[in-house]
């Protein structure tokens, strides 16, 4: 049996890519999921489909990540549903695309409100559970974060740097409580993240094609399941000494500075 079978697992972003990824794996390993977007019909898809797939329950929590009363409302909800919590992944983000003559402050606030103050937040939220159940926080962050950027990137890669020291920081106090925290920071993964930020799909499958042949090993794209094996690896027991580290699913792209 799985040791994720039975344990309580938020995940936000869960109604598309990523998350939604994540959330099927666990399915099929037992898991009691608790799952958040803002897309009501896509939550409610992905819901069906991981109980399909062997969720042992399954309750999904529609909020903006961006609202601190609709944080509040998702671990209220879960905690009164499952009455605990092991393992809260926090997963959704977005990236602006946007050379800093044209940057805004309304794009800089969307965008640190979801990738950088709803990770620290859920985390302040979801910690009295945490700390009962000895669980332990997976955040996705990017292999664009503090050592790496790219030109039109700078909102982005700032909230992913911040991701990234939320994770140690946080790791640090709260070792204490036995409670971990760990990132995963994927290069190009194959999701809705570029029409989620305004590409067609004739655009996004182009900008696919190009990015791929940027990573050195086998010149591909990262697999979904890449991201999840390693999300779920941080999860486990087999990660029980494994805090504050922010592991690269990059295929070495982080290694050539392009
Ligand atoms: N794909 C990549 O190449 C890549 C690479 C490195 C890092 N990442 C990171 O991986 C994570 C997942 O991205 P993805 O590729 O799976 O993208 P995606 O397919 O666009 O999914 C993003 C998820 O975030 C949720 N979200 C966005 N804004 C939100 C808000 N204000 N409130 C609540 N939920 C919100 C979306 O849900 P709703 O639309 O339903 O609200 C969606 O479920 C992100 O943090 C991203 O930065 C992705």
């Amino acid at each position: 049996m799985s040791e994720f079978a039975s344990k309580v697992i938020v995940i936000t972003g869960a109604s598309s890519g990523i998350g939604a990824a994540t959330a099927k794996e666990l399915s099929k390993q037992g898991a009691l999921l608790s799952l958040t977007g803002r897309n009501k019909e896509r939550l409610a898809q992905v819901a069906d489909e991981c109980k399909n797939l062997g969720a042992k329950d399954v309750l999904y929590v529609v909020g903006d990540l961006s609202k601190q009363d609709d944080m509040e409302r998702i671990i209220k909800e879960t905690a009164e549903k499952f009455g605990e919590i092991h393992v809260l992944v926090n997963n959704a983000g977005f990236a602006v695309i946007s050379p800093i003559a044209d940057v805004t402050l309304d794009e800089f606030d969307r965008c640190f409100n979801v990738n950088v103050r709803a990770v620290l937040y859920l985390t302040k939220l979801a910690l009295p559970y945490l700390e009962k159940t000895k669980g332990n926080i997976v955040n996705i962050s990017s292999f664009l974060s503090s050592m790496y950027t790219l030109p039109g990137f700078t909102i982005y890669t700032t909230t992913k740097a911040a991701c990234d020291h939320i994770t140690k920081s946080s790791a640090l106090e709260l070792a204490k409580n036995g409670v971990r925290v760990n990132a995963v920071n994927p290069a190009v993964v194959e999701t809705n993240a570029y029409t989620n930020t305004g590409f067609s799909e004739e655009q996004s499958k182009a900008a696919y094609v190009e990015q791929a042949k940027l990573h050195p090993l086998n010149e591909r794209n990262i697999k979904v399941e890449e991201v999840v094996d390693a999300i779920l690896f941080l999860a486990s027991d087999k990660a029980t000494m494994i805090t504050g580290n922010c592991l690269r699913v990059d295929g070495g792209r982080a290694l050539t500075g392009q």
